[in-house]
């Protein structure tokens, strides 16, 4: 029950996520103590429809200001409370008072650096929940930050600009592993693309943590119930049943969470109905190119 319901609020989050027009994965890098804290929005008239285009010359002369708090209310000047979540490391979503606010963070590329301005954000977008009546925002946090720098690396421009080409002998060393669960193949369609375009498509670097967080010691308690638990369990396969619906391509957007959700809520129809229903739910993103 705690797991569908779990599942279900991701799936609702994706949805409100979705409403939002989302430009794909950005290098900003800004965490939750980064974000938490007071906020000024200003915004411009909300008499927009989902086309709006908003950007630094947009006039944005309403001032709202929002208190993101512990652990994800919102609370607004007139004391109205809703709810607020980082999207990844990249940016912010509010709802409070029937409107939903959702910016990407600030941040500045020279080269390999990124700088992370994680006090003020991008023009983003607001709408009221019926997801009407859009309005450009821009958000400015009170207090001090401090700019945050990291380096990224920029993939070899001549290699980058080669044709993509499946790697078949990767393909046939994956496979041979007898601890693979799945079967890799080759996918002849990228190969009309550059390294360049496959990279982007993959979500860019991969992010490295400088000091992976340990787990908690094991404990007693902990020992007894995981004797309870089999070795292993698949949903792909319980006595060869597979509760999982098919891989689906979500082409070149950074939709991975909507993609994620929407199947996850799927596996879940499927193992409450035992696999009577199978429906394919429409991961809902829009896409802009990246900044
Ligand atoms: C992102 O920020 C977190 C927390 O401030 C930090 O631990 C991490 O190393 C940063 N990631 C990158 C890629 O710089
Ligand atoms: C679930 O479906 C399988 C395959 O159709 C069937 O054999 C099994 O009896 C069903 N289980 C229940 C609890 O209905």
């Amino acid at each position: 029950m705690l797991r569908s319901a779990v599942m279900l609020r991701t799936a609702v989050l994706s949805l409100l996520v979705a409403a939002a027009a989302v430009r794909a994965d950005t290098p900003a890098n800004c965490s939750y103590s980064d974000i938490q804290g007071e906020w000024l929005f200003y915004s411009s008239e909300p008499t927009g429809d989902s086309s709006i285009q908003c950007d630094d010359a947009t006039p944005m002369d309403t001032v709202i200001s929002l208190s993101l708090q512990a652990p994800n209310t919102v609370v607004d000047t007139f004391g109205n409370v809703g709810t607020w979540t980082l999207i990844y490391n990249q940016g912010f979503e509010a709802t409070v008072n029937g409107r939903t606010y959702f910016a990407f963070s600030y941040y500045t590329q020279d080269g390999e650096e990124v700088t992370s301005l994680c006090d003020r954000t991008f023009p983003g977008w607001s709408h009221d929940v019926t997801v009407r009546n859009w309005a450009c925002i821009r958000g400015q946090k009170q207090g001090p930050s401090m700019p945050k720098t990291h380096r990224v690396r920029l993939a070899d421009a001549a290699k980058a600009a080669k044709k993509y080409v499946n790697n078949h002998a990767l393909i046939a060393a994956i496979n041979a592993r007898k601890e693979s669960k799945f079967t890799a193949k080759a996918y002849p369609q990228h190969e009309k693309y550059t390294v360049a375009e496959m990279y982007r498509r993959s979500g860019g670097a991969r992010s490295h943590l400088p000091q992976r967080p340990k787990a908690a010691p094991m404990t007693e308690e902990h020992q007894e119930i995981i004797k309870s638990l089999p070795a292993s369990f698949d949903w792909g396969d319980v006595n060869g049943v597979s509760f999982v619906p098919p891989v689906r391509d979500q082409a070149n957007c950074g939709s991975c969470y909507a993609f994620a959700s929407m199947a996850a809520l799927e596996s879940q129809v499927r193992i409450l109905t035992n696999n009577t229903q199978q429906p394919v739910f429409s991961p809902q993103v829009s896409c802009l190119t990246s900044p």
